[in-house]
C-alpha cells in the first residue's frame, strides 16, 4: 500500500512539492474544522495575520447553519436570517463597513383566527408586550418560563381585563400563541422547557436587520475577502467535502496535532480549532477525539440542549398578503383546534413571514419535535398542509394561489448539524458552567492550547446567534494570537 503511493508519487508527481496525505504530510499552523460562521471568523483574522490555515468543511458549501438560497426574484435564508441587535455586533459592523445594505425589517405583527377573521389586535398586541416585558424581569429562583410568563399574564388580566376571565377559551388559545412564538425563537418543544434563569443578553439596536437581496451568504464573502471580486486570503486553503473524522492531539509539546478526514488524507498543524456544533459533538465526541476529550468537556457536552427551528418556505406568482409585516401568526378558536384530529403537527406551525430578500415567497415556521417530524414528512403533504393553514387563517378575504415551489430546511436531519442552536433548558443552572466549559481549550504538557473549541454554543451570553458565532470565532484567534483583530 504505502509502497506503490511512493511509486506512483515518484512517477507523477515529480516537482510537486506538497502532497496532501503522509508521508509528505502537509503542515499549517491552525486547522480549523467547520466554515460556518465561527470558523470562518477564526480562519480569517488568523490568515490575515499572515498564519497558514487549513478550513476543513465536512459539507459543500462554506456557511454552516448560515445558507443563502436564489429564489424567486432574490434570496431566500434556510437557516439565520436577521441580525438580532447591532450595538456592539462585529456582523452588523462589517456589513457597514463594507457597504452592504442591511434593512430593519417592520416588528408588527397582524394575529389571524383559526376561523379566519383577524384576531383583536389592541388585546393581542398589548397581552403579547406584556408577556414579552415579563421575560425580561426573572422571578428570583429559576422556573419554567412558560409557568412563569402564565402566572404574571393571569394576574395582569385580573387587574386590568377582569372580563376576560369569563374567556377561558380565548386565554388558553393565547396562551398557546405566545408558547409557540416563544418556541420559534428559542427552538423548543415548550415554552416550559426554558429556564426563565437564561444568561442570553439582548444587544442594543434594532433585533431584526435583515442582509436582504445580498443574503447572509455575504458575510462570509466579506471575512474570506472574496467580496466584490476581492482576490481572496493568499494563506488559507479550504477544502470543502471534505468531513474531518479524527483528531489526534499530543501531549509532548514538540508534537503536531493531526487531522484525519474521512476519505483517508492526513493533516497536521500546531493546533486545531473545533467549530462543529454540540448536535455533532453530542453524537461523535467519542469517535473523532484521540485521546478522549477530558470528563468536563464530555460532561458540558451532554449538559448543553440543542433546539430544532425549521422553515417551509413556499414561493408564489404573486404577493397576496396584505402588507409588509415580520409576522403573520396563527391563533386557533377552541373548536376549530379539538376539530383537528389528524396530521395534528400542523397545529404547530407557528405563523407566516415575508423573506426580505424575496417578494413573493412566505416562510412558515415550525419547532422542536414537531420541526424534526416535518423533516421526515413528504414534500406533497407539507406543502397540502401549509397551504391549507394559509387558506383556512388568511384566505378569507382572498383567493390564496397555489405555490410555484417549495423550499423546506432540514436542520435536524443534517448529520453536520444535528439541529439548529442551542438553548437554557431547566437543568442548565445547576450546571452554569457548562458553555465556559465547552470553551475552555485541550492544551499539552507545556500548557500551550492544541484543541480550542469555538461556535455559537460556547458563548454564555450571546448563544444561539450568529453574532455569537462569530464572537466565538474572534475570542479563539486572539488566544492563538493575542493583538490579532477582524
Ligand atoms: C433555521 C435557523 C434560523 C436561525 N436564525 C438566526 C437568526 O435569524 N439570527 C441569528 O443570529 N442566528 C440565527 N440562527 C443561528 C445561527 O445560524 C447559528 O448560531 C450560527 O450560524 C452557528 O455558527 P457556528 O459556526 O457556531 O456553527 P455552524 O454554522 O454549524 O458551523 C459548523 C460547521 O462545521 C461543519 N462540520 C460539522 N461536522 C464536521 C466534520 N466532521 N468535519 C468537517 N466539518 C464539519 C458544518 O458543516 C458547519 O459548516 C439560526 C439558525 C437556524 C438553523
Ligand atoms: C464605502 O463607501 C464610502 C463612501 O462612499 C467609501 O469611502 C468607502 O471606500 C467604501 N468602502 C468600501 C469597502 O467599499
Ligand atoms: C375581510 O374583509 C372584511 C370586510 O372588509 C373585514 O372586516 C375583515 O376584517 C377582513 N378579514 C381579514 C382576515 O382580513
Ligand atoms: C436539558 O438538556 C440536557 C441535554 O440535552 C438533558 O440531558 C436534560 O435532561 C435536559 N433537562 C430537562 C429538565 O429536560
Ligand atoms: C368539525 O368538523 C366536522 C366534520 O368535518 C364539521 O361538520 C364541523 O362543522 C366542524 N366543526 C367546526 C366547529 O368547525
Amino acid at each position: 500500500m504505502a509502497l506503490w503511493r511512493c511509486i506512483l508519487a515518484a512517477v507523477f508527481l515529480v516537482g510537486v512539492t506538497t502532497v496532501n496525505s503522509s508521508p509528505t504530510m502537509s503542515s499549517y499552523d491552525t486547522i480549523v474544522v467547520g466554515m460556518g460562521a465561527a470558523g470562518t471568523t477564526a480562519a480569517s483574522i488568523l490568515a490575515k495575520a499572515g498564519k497558514r490555515v487549513l478550513g476543513l468543511e465536512a459539507q459543500n458549501r462554506v456557511g454552516g447553519r448560515i445558507n443563502t438560497v436564489p429564489f424567486g426574484d432574490g434570496v431566500v435564508e434556510l437557516g439565520a436570517e436577521w441580525m438580532h441587535g447591532t450595538k456592539p455586533n462585529t456582523v452588523y459592523d462589517l456589513a457597514v463597513q463594507n457597504n452592504v445594505t442591511v434593512l430593519p425589517q417592520d416588528i408588527s405583527m397582524e394575529v389571524y383566527m383559526s376561523d379566519g377573521s383577524l384576531a383583536n389586535k389592541e388585546l393581542v398586541n398589548e397581552l403579547t408586550e406584556f408577556c414579552l416585558q415579563v421575560v425580561d424581569e426573572p422571578p428570583p429562583t429559576p422556573q419554567p418560563l412558560g409557568q412563569y410568563i402564565t402566572k404574571r399574564l393571569m394576574d395582569y388580566i385580573k387587574d386590568k381585563h377582569p372580563t376576560l376571565l369569563k374567556d377561558q377559551g380565548f386565554i388558553n388559545e393565547f396562551l398557546a400563541f405566545m408558547d409557540l412564538m416563544i418556541d420559534n425563537y428559542e427552538a423548543t418543544d415548550t415554552w416550559n422547557d426554558i429556564t426563565t434563569e437564561s444568561k442570553y443578553r439582548v444587544l442594543d439596536g434594532h433585533q431584526h436587520m435583515s442582509w436582504n437581496k445580498n443574503g447572509y451568504k455575504t458575510l462570509f464573502e466579506i471575512l474570506l475577502n472574496t467580496y466584490k471580486n476581492g482576490p481572496g486570503l493568499p494563506t488559507l486553503t479550504i477544502k470543502l467535502n471534505t468531513e474531518v473524522s479524527q483528531i489526534v492531539w499530543p501531549q509532548d509539546p514538540s508534537q503536531k496535532v493531526i487531522v484525519k478526514s474521512k476519505d483517508g488524507a492526513e493533516y497536521s498543524a500546531d493546533n486545531v480549532i473545533v467549530t462543529v456544533s454540540v448536535g455533532v459533538l453530542k453524537e461523535r465526541h467519542s469517535a473523532i477525539f484521540s485521546p478522549p476529550l477530558p470528563q468536563k468537556k464530555a460532561d458540558a457536552i451532554s449538559h448543553l440542549t440543542m433546539g430544532l427551528l425549521g422553515k417551509i418556505i413556499l414561493l408564489f406568482p404573486a404577493q397576496w398578503w396584505p402588507k409588509e409585516k415580520l409576522f403573520y401568526g396563527f391563533m386557533w378558536k377552541p373548536e376549530d383546534r379539538a376539530n383537528v384530529t389528524d396530521e395534528t403537527w400542523s397545529l404547530r406551525l407557528t405563523a407566516a413571514s415575508n423573506p426580505m430578500g424575496c417578494k413573493h415567497a412566505l416562510t412558515m415556521w415550525t419547532s422542536g419535535e414537531v420541526g424534526r417530524l416535518v423533516e421526515t414528512l413528504p414534500d406533497d403533504v407539507v406543502k397540502r398542509k401549509a397551504m391549507e393553514l394559509l387558506r383556512r387563517f388568511m384566505g378569507a378575504n382572498v383567493t390564496i394561489p397555489e405555490p410555484i415551489s417549495m423550499l423546506r430546511s432540514s436542520w435536524y436531519t443534517n448529520p453536520y448539524t444535528r439541529g439548529s442552536y442551542t438553548y437554557d433548558n431547566l437543568s442548565s443552572p445547576s450546571h452554569p458552567t457548562a458553555r465556559e466549559d465547552l470553551a475552555a481549550p485541550l492544551s499539552d504538557s507545556s500548557g500551550r492550547p492544541r484543541v480550542l473549541f469555538a461556535g455559537e454554543a460556547t458563548e454564555t451570553n450571546h448563544f444561539s446567534t450568529v453574532h455569537g458565532a462569530v464572537g466565538s470565532g474572534e475570542r479563539e484567534a486572539a488566544r492563538l494570537l493575542p493583538s490579532s483583530k477582524i
